[in-house]
């Protein structure tokens, strides 16, 4: 069969130099250059990478001009509305969705390994009160690495999937425990009768006690409904194929480090506000344009290339037509709407946001649609979680991603060291 391929000629020199080209099993096929700089002694130049494919991979797939995103070639709509965030995790990890004893037997497990060593738990007093969760996150997660000083074997797959489950186990324990630092409160173990979501959802909220109460008058219980929202924006942030925090794992790993450690990583990239970290910052927006009124000035601002103001929750490098993450969760918080009483001035102010931009030529142009973080706040808001923890709450959904892209890594023969070039302009 013949090759496609690509001719690049250095009008300089004449020369001509020919690559393959890789086809994809779905969307854009790629030009393989890995001979590129042996060949012509250049090389490319993609700040951003927004033309460059980092890696091969068989784990998600994004097609952001149709606004569609498959786990394993699940749609995320199916994942989302039939399955839970376990059952997504399982799909990850091996590629197909459990049997039912299957997903019996991974919940038992992951129940079992969200205790976390004594150690482990005495090392948040050392970090100050009002420290942000995100970087005690970060933090605690390396220290992982100190008690689980795995040499992990990649032709075993039980062993690498131990360290998988422990990490995707452990992860709203230490989440919910940075949290109870943060504000100075008793840390709430995890409770062996309760499904991963629950879990969480009672760590972050129960008061300590003989008897776990979720209100002093010990009547609340975690609605079924806040349980599906929670769970629902676990599985939204599964995975994302190569991101920036994913493509910091992946680095990572290339240099041998501990798995744990390049997940830290991935969590300290995700912290920023161009990436997991605008869900705290568009609430934290939306209290400070504090008015329906506010608005128009603001989307004015944003839209003024002299000024640096962002919309926070709007654009995103690959979707260019609408984030599915986002449709998906607008569903949600309408439908959550009287359930939750979601009826707040922050909401008023996001649907007239969203109502000016969906229409305004600037935002229509540049492609600029609201993202999952757009529609995240609210919802969390609703159930009781803290700005602060929007990004830990993004750290749990996508702890899966990074590990099985860190899995996919490690068993890809051809990887090498990440070790790009670059262009020196200076003296
Ligand atoms: N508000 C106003 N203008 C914007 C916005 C925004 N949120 N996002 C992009 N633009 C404008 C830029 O100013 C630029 O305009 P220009 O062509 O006139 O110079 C144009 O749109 C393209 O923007 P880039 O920054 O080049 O796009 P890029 O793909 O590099 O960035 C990003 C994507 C970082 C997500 C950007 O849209 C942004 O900063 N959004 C706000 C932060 C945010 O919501 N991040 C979450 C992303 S989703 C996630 O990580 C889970």
């Amino acid at each position: 069969m013949q090759k496609n391929t690509i001719t690049l000629t250095n009008n300089n020199t004449g020369e001509t130099y020919e690559y393959n080209i890789l086809e994809a099993t779905r969307g854009p096929s790629v030009v393989d250059i890995r001979t590129f700089f042996k060949d012509t002694g250049m090389f490319t130049f993609d700040p951003g990478y927004t033309s460059t494919a980092s890696c091969e991979s068989k784990i998600t797939f994004i097609d952001g001009g149709k606004g569609e995103l498959r786990y394993r070639s699940f749609p995320i709509e199916d994942l989302a509305t039939e399955h839970t965030y376990l059952e997504t995790c399982f799909l990850l990890l091996n590629s197909r969705l459990p049997t039912k004893e299957e997903l019996t037997d991974f919940d038992l497990e992951i129940r079992h390994r969200a205790f976390l060593h004594e150690g482990l738990r005495h090392l948040f007093n050392a970090f100050p009160d009002n420290a942000h969760p995100m970087a005690t996150l970060s933090a605690s997660v390396t220290a992982l690495a100190t008690f689980y000083n795995d040499h992990l074997d990649m032709e075993h797959e039980e062993e690498y999937l131990e360290m998988a489950h422990r990490i995707i186990s452990k992860i709203p324990t230490i989440a919910a425990f940075a949290y109870r630092h943060s504000i100075g409160t008793p840390f709430i173990q995890p409770d062996i009768d309760l499904g991963f979501t629950e879990n969480f959802l009672t760590m972050m909220r129960a008061y300590p006690g003989g008897k776990m109460h979720l209100s002093p008058n010990g009547h609340d219980k975690i609605k079924e409904v806040e349980i599906r929202a929670m769970d629902t924006i676990f599985t939204l942030h599964a995975d994302h194929e190569q991101n920036a925090s994913t493509t910091v794992v992946r680095n990572v790993a290339s240099t041998g480090a501990h798995p744990y450690v390049a997940i830290s990583s991935g969590i300290s990239a995700l912290w920023g506000r161009a990436h997991g970290g605008a869900n705290e910052s568009v609430i934290a927006q939306l209290e400070y344009i504090g008015s329906v009124e506010n608005v128009e000035a603001f989307i004015k601002r944003a839209k003024d290339p002299n000024d640096n103001f962002r919309l926070m929750g709007f654009g995103h490098r690959v979707y260019k037509n609408f984030d599915p993450r986002a449709k998906i969760l607008k569903g949600l918080q309408d439908e959550l709407k009287a359930e939750l009483n979601l009826d707040s001035e922050l909401m008023a102010i996001a649907s007239k946001i969203e109502e000016i931009a969906l229409n305004d030529e600037y935002f229509v142009s540049r492609k600029l649609y609201p993202n999952i973080d757009f529609y995240s706040g609210v919802i969390l808001t609703a159930l009781q979680i803290p700005k602060s923890m929007f990004t830990p709450i993004f750290v749990i959904g996508r702890t899966v991603g990074w590990i099985t892209q860190w899995i996919e890594f490690k068993q890809d023969k051809t990887s090498k060291i990440a070790r790009p070039r670059q262009l020196y302009t200076g003296d």
